[in-house]
């Protein structure tokens, strides 16, 4: 573990000497002038809110991809990936934190991007444009543990379901005709459904393994009904429709950053080492 920390930070330096040789971002071969403008010349393809900046919104109620610490500090897998490409693009990386029903309203108009555990799919689609895929995980069911009366997507029916507004979890059980929408139970978070689901509010949260996963390491009142997702979802970064150019700087920059280890030392971070203690 230890050199494996020490060989990730290896690669983390390499990739930084990288992007400063490679863009001159302290300007030793470019004076000042020149490197404004070249700045500038990016920043108009990208279509970029603020001079310099990429502005990224999600919703900071969905560990681990993005949460706040016991300092009230933004973190998470997406938090640090995010940071990840911010650097290697070149640009200071600003997170809004805000509700994840209606996100995607403020995309292009308040932020340039949204990475919040966004499943792509044909809906988003008609509205917008995604980076490639860059995590796999699709729905399960969460239930108190030692519940016996689920045990699959087809004892769903007749049941109370928890999820949170506006997502993938929320679609699919909308679309299961034999479920009653009295039955949905709508928060406006993860963590509010897995509070309720322990006091007998709901049977059962409908929600993404990882998030699944977190919540039963750090809770003990609660188990998924199986690890094997009923859904196939990837997620991806939500990019404003038609910027095309943002999508190829977001993936050169994902490929770089899985090239230099550092999604890998991610995945370690947060999906292993970390307990879910937050
Ligand atoms: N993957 C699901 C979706 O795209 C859930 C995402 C929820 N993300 C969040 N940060 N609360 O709808």
């Amino acid at each position: 573990m230890k050199t494996k920390h020490w060989l990730a930070l290896g690669l983390v330096f390499i990739l930084l000497v990288g992007i400063l040789a490679g863009c001159g971002g302290q300007g030793d071969s470019l004076d000042a002038g020149e490197e404004n403008e070249l700045e500038e010349n990016g920043e108009e393809e990208l279509g970029l809110l603020e001079e310099g900046l990429l502005k990224v919104a999600f919703n900071a109620d969905f560990p681990p991809f993005e949460m706040r610490d016991e300092n009230d500090e933004l973190c998470g897998f997406d938090y640090d990936l995010m940071n990840a490409l911010g650097q290697v693009m070149g640009y200071d990386v600003h997170f809004d934190d805000v509700p994840f029903d209606g996100i995607f309203a403020g995309l292009g108009t308040a932020y340039d991007l949204v990475i919040s555990g966004v499943t792509i799919n044909d809906e988003r689609l008609q509205t917008m444009d995604f980076s490639d895929p860059y995590f796999d995980a699709g729905q399960v069911i969460v239930v108190r543990k030692g519940y016996e009366e689920i045990k699959g997507e087809e004892d769903l029916p007749g049941k109370k379901l928890g999820v949170q507004i506006g997502t993938t979890g929320h679609d699919v059980l909308s679309d299961m005709e034999e479920i009653a929408a009295d039955d949905i139970l709508v928060y406006d978070n993860y963590p509010l459904a897995f509070i309720d689901l322990v006091n007998g509010g709901s049977d059962a949260v409908i929600c993404d393994v990882p998030v699944a996963k977190t919540e039963a390491k750090r809770n003990d009142k609660v188990e998924l009904v199986s690890e094997e997702p009923f859904t196939v979802e990837f997620y991806g970064i939500a990019v404003p429709k038609g910027n095309s150019k943002m999508v190829e700087e977001l993936n050169a920059a994902l490929a770089q950053v899985k090239e230099a280890g550092i999604y890998d030392e991610l995945l370690v971070k947060w999906f292993v080492d970390y307990e879910g203690e937050l």
